[in-house]
């Protein structure tokens, strides 16, 4: 075991009481095992692929991996990368990517994922759609039976032009799933989130199960306006869960 990273098992001694952060960093490092010299990388966005993002870095400047490439899911993972010494290149450049690591805010138990309430869910779908294994991470609260069940939001990325015409859209399609479509702000003054992108966020809130997820899917994807979701359905290959009592591997 590296220096600075706890074991979950740790957590047994009276003196050590791992934080959340503990945990994304402990499934973060066991991803970054999967890291070979020579691959493409999708460099995946948040709390949890920073963690990995820092861990790349550390181990090229190690000179413990070597020829690394990695593709970036957002502006920030980007900077970050840079600032770690990953050599970075887009898809145009390495069409197929060897290995995504990346966060999520909930995985089922068929390993189907929400993500995106980072707000990078599109440059996300496209990396690691294009990747041969995508490796998610993360600390156990992110599991739940059913995605877009847990009364969070599901994130759905739409153009500037009308979107509120485009969430009166979404919500009456949703109708029957009790949804309320809101778009994305922050700050005191209540400012609309742009995206990487410069799109617009509308999260997405249901009362009741969303029905088939492929159905919702297309759905979504089929409203002009709409530019992605934040399903990733049938995507991941691993998911890497870090909890209290250790780590759990789960593969397809
Ligand atoms: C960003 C994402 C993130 O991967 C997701 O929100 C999980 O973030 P965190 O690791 O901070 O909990 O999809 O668009």
């Amino acid at each position: 075991m590296e220096a600075g990273l706890l074991s979950p098992s740790s957590s047994s001694h009276p003196s050590l009481i791992l934080t959340q952060d503990d945990l994304k960093k402990i499934a973060a490092y066991k991803a970054v095992e999967y890291v070979e010299s020579g691959m493409v990388l999708g460099l995946g966005t948040g709390s949890t692929a920073k963690h990995a993002v820092a861990r790349i870095g550390e181990l090229i400047q190690q000179g413990k991996l070597k020829d690394i490439v990695g593709i970036p899911t957002s502006k920030m993972t980007h900077e970050q990368a840079l600032s770690v010494g990953i050599p970075l290149s887009d898809l145009d450049s390495y069409p197929v990517v060897d290995l995504a690591i990346d966060g999520a805010d909930e995985v089922d138990p068929y390993l189907n994922l929400v993500k995106g309430r980072g707000g990078s869910l599109l440059r996300e779908k496209m990396v690691e759609g294009a990747c041969k294994k995508f490796v998610v991470i993360v600390d156990e609260s992110k599991l739940v039976n059913h995605i877009g069940g847990s009364g969070l939001a599901l994130p759905v990325e739409v153009i500037q032009f009308c979107w509120k015409f485009t969430a009166s859209k979404l919500q009456k399609m949703f109708e029957e799933s009790g949804c309320e479509a809101k778009l994305r702000t922050f700050g005191e003054k209540k400012e609309p989130f742009v995206t990487d992108n410069k799109n617009y966020i509308i999260d997405l809130y249901f009362k009741k199960s969303i029905g088939d997820l492929k159905v919702a899917s297309d759905a979504i994807l089929n409203l002009a306006g709409v530019v992605e979701h934040g399903m990733f359905l049938d995507m991941a290959t691993t998911v890497i869960i870090a909890g209290e009592l250790g780590l759990t591997v789960k593969n397809k």
